[in-house]
Order: C-alpha cells, then sequence, then structure tokens
C-alpha cells in the first residue's frame, strides 16, 4: 500500500480539531477528557496506532465541528505531551500548536478525597499542581498518578 493510501484511511475534516501525535493507546483517553461518548452526534474519527516517524505509533482523533477550550487542552497535555493541536476551517490548518503543560490545573479534576473540601459542599474549586509522577492536590496533598480521566470532574 503506498504512503498516500494510508494517509487516506482516515479522511480529512473542514471544520474542526485534528489532534494529532497522541501517544498510541491514548486515544480513548482523549475522547473521554474531551467528553466524546458517541451520543452527541457529532463526527469524531479515531485512529489508532498509526506508524509515526517521531512516536513510533501515535493515535490521531479528528472532531468535526468543535474548537477545544484552553481547560481541555491542559488536561490533553498530561496525558498526550507530544500532541499536536490543529484547528480546520474550510480544510485548512489554520493554526497548529503543540500542548504545554500548565503548572496548575484549576477546576477540571475532582480531588479522589471525599473529606478534601473541594470535594465538599463548598464553593471551592480544585486546584492541582502539575509534577513529572502526578498531579497533587493543593489541599489535602492526595495525588492523582494514573488514570487522570476516571477524574475528570463532570460538567
Ligand atoms: N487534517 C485533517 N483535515 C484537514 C487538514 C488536515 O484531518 N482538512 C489532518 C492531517 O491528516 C494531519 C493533521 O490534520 O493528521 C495536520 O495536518 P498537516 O499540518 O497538513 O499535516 P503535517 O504537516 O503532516 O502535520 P505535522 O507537521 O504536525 O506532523
Ligand atoms: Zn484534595
Amino acid at each position: 500500500m503506498s504512503n498516500n493510501d494510508q494517509q487516506l484511511r482516515v479522511s480529512k475534516i473542514q471544520n474542526g480539531t485534528v489532534i494529532d501525535h497522541i501517544a498510541g493507546g491514548q486515544a480513548l483517553n482523549v475522547l473521554a477528557i474531551l467528553g466524546i461518548d458517541g451520543t452527541s452526534g457529532d463526527s469524531v474519527s479515531v485512529a489508532m496506532n498509526m506508524p509515526s516517524d517521531r512516536l513510533g505509533h501515535k493515535d490521531v482523533v479528528k472532531v468535526e465541528g468543535r474548537e477545544l477550550s484552553q481547560d481541555e487542552v491542559d488536561v490533553l497535555s498530561l496525558i498526550a505531551p507530544a500532541a499536536t493541536i490543529n484547528i480546520i476551517r474550510d480544510y485548512d490548518v489554520v493554526e497548529k500548536g503543540r500542548v504545554e503543560r500548565p503548572s496548575v490545573v484549576e477546576g477540571v479534576l475532582e480531588c479522589p478525597n471525599h473529606n478534601c473540601i473541594t470535594t465538599e459542599d463548598e464553593p471551592v474549586d480544585s486546584r492541582f499542581a502539575v509534577g513529572d509522577d502526578g498531579v497533587r492536590c493543593e489541599y489535602c496533598d492526595t495525588i492523582i498518578r494514573d488514570d487522570l480521566p476516571a477524574h475528570i470532574l463532570a460538567e
């Protein structure tokens, strides 16, 4: 199969966002972060374990008709640090950016400690400091190392 045929495996989108260079195997976690479960009717294509020069294998997620919020990109950076965010308008890539690991994520993740002030009926947003091996609650020091998508606050 020629390289061109391979690129046609997932078609181009007209408007929306292409999240490229996701580490192989993380695409479903990316969908979880974006709250995509297939029920909203939005067109989404996912390619998993595509050959990549840079990563060996990569996943790609294409979301038609949607541009991502900075909060979403911040959480994505935690599980897909090499990802490229391409904004597509009228079939053209009009913006291409790398994700950046923020030093803090606020109001996005839920602290797993049920006694934490951020999980009680107080108007206190969660705040996690981003470290090399996980994120740490700034209120109770609980660390989340794995499975960040499972700790995303429902909207
Ligand atoms: N893409 C798409 N629909 C479009 C335009 C681009 O799905 N209308 C996808 C491409 O398939 C690619 C990504 O968006 O996965 C980035 O496109 P482009 O910048 O043209 O590709 P590259 O130059 O290969 O990107 P990079 O240098 O970031 O690897
Ligand atoms: Zn906490």
